[in-house]
């Protein structure tokens, strides 16, 4: 599948239009930001890296019944998408208190919350992607309250399936972002990526981090995490 027209860049990926109308390449970039695009830089083979690792949790994720947007990995950087209309909330679930989480309610890094935490943001990188709730995004017309119970679901039923499959390979899934998109019947499906960009992933014995908040906090050794990550999970 060749690639035609640029759609859309975006901080850390590109979306190309195909000979096919309801499929896209996304191709991965080894450009990172953080704090809303403020803080900029590159993460050496991030791109190769993160279309893998991503690549590994979509496919786990459909062999346990989840819809996702994965048609196939062309190349190193780049994997074949269902065309989607994304959905402009963004999902977070946390397991963890850490990151904008602890700061919004005054809670020490690292505590275990009771039960998994779900959050929603309005996609928009003008605002900063604001925290919102059911009534802004029925307001808006973001999405339908049907639509916002499916994702939910699936949403609670991915951090299932990714927080077991992480343990058996020494990982804690502390917290992460999803994206759904919806195809010309209306059917949603899990979009965007799954990674250490998206994902915070802490070493279950010693907690280390092995995710982007090295590069957000400058804690160094960030391309070992990527690769370390992908190791893990590989195989
Ligand atoms: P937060 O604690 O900064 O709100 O982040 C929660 C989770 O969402 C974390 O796993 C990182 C991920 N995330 C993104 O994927 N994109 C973003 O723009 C932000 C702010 C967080």
């Amino acid at each position: 599948m060749e690639k035609k027209e640029m759609l859309y860049e975006g901080k850390a990926k590109r979306v190309y239009s195909t000979a096919e109308q309801d499929q896209v390449i996304v191709e991965y970039k080894d450009d990172a930001t953080a704090f809303n695009g403020e803080k900029k830089g590159q993460i050496l083979e991030k791109g190769r890296l993160n279309a893998k690792i991503s690549t590994i949790f979509f496919e786990l994720l459909e062999e346990n019944g989840i819809p996702t947007h994965l048609v196939k990995e062309l190349t190193e950087t780049e994997v074949l998408v269902k065309k989607l209309d994304i959905i402009l909330v963004e999902v977070v679930v946390r397991n963890i208190a850490t990151g904008s989480l602890a700061e919004r309610l005054g809670l020490e890094e690292g505590v275990e919350l009771n039960q998994p935490v779900l959050e929603f943001y309005y996609k928009d990188d003008q605002l900063g992607d604001p925290l919102i709730n059911r009534y802004h995004i029925y307001a808006q017309q973001l999405a339908t309250a049907e639509e916002i119970a499916e994702v939910e679901e699936l949403a609670l039923k991915i951090n299932q399936i990714l927080s077991g499959f992480l343990a058996e390979r020494g990982i804690d899934l502390i917290d992460f972002k999803l994206e759904f998109g919806k195809d010309k019947n209306d059917q949603i499906y899990l979009a965007d990526e799954i990674s250490p960009d998206t994902c915070r992933f802490w070493d279950s014995e010693t907690k280390k981090k092995l995710d982007k908040d090295r590069f957000r906090r400058n804690l160094g050794e960030v391309e070992a995490a990527y690769h370390e990550i992908l190791e893990r999970i590989s195989g």
